[in-house]
């Protein structure tokens, strides 16, 4: 069972509409964090007892420190984002079971949607070889200028068109063809559904990162179950626990 730690705040800064940065120092974490893991934040107001799930987004493990973004979408997450430098907040993580990196795969295709691209960073600093990333936004785009230290092949969607293409990242997909070995998504269901669709049809692996609802985060309370796939039937699975990562061949949409 994991328990709350304790972590100190070196940055909580915006980045975008919504969108805020923050940089926790919390050692035991950052040792043990891999792409793809997510952390419970918990407010320091008493009426809000769940925690917040947020994804990392990136790790240093020498100076033990982990990055989030995340978008403000409720009173817990309201206060969050005015906490400052020098606080402390409670925290439990590393939680979830993050992307597979094999050595093996050289052709890698990243694909996000909005509050799902933080947790494809670290990710895309784990992998070597050919590496190209899809990336939709309804407006204002986040991390572009980090990923672009990893690939040159960067391609925006945005709704609005304000940047990149006009329309989503599957669209992104049908006009590039790219190609690879290893799809690694995460992002709003539909379009996770939507990649998974497009992945079949071009027999690509992919591993696909869920978003969902959560409550306790650590696989007690059952909110977050999805149905996967098991041999010829299927079973309920927890996004927080079982994932948020699994196969595309497991889920069922
Ligand atoms: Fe409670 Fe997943 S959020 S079991």
């Amino acid at each position: 069972m994991k328990k709350k730690l304790t972590a100190i705040i070196k940055k909580n800064q915006q980045i975008a509409h919504g969108m805020f940065e923050m940089l926790l120092s919390v050692g035991e974490i950052a040792a043990l964090a891999s792409p793809g893991q997510f952390i419970n934040l918990y407010s320091n107001r008493k009426d809000l007892l769940l925690p917040r799930p947020i994804s990392i987004c990136e790790i240093d493990k020498e100076k033990g420190f982990i990055k989030l973004v995340y978008a403000v979408v409720g009173k817990g997450t309201s206060d969050i984002s005015k906490m400052h430098v020098g606080d402390i907040i409670e925290v439990m993580g590393p939680l979830g079971n993050g992307f597979t990196i094999s050595k093996e795969i050289k052709g890698h295709i990243i694909i996000g949607g909005g509050i799902g691209v933080p947790p494809l960073l670290e990710l895309a600093k784990g992998l070597t070889g050919e590496m190209s990333v899809y990336l939709g936004f309804r407006c204002e785009p986040i991390l572009v200028e980090e990923f672009k230290k990893y690939t040159d092949k960067v391609y925006i969607a945005t709704e609005d068109g304000g940047w990149g293409i006009k329309g989503n990242v599957i669209g992104l997909l049908k006009s590039n063809h790219p190609k690879g070995e290893m799809i690694y998504s995460c992002g709003p269901k539909p379009m996770l559904k939507a990649v998974a669709s497009w992945a079949e049809d071009n027999d690509i692996k992919a591993q696909l990162s869920l978003e969902e609802r959560m409550a306790c985060g650590i696989g007690a309370c059952l909110v977050c179950t999805c149905k996967a796939k098991d041999n010829n039937d299927w079973q309920y699975k927890r996004v927080c626990k079982d994932g948020p990562v699994f196969l595309r061949e497991e889920v069922i949409w």
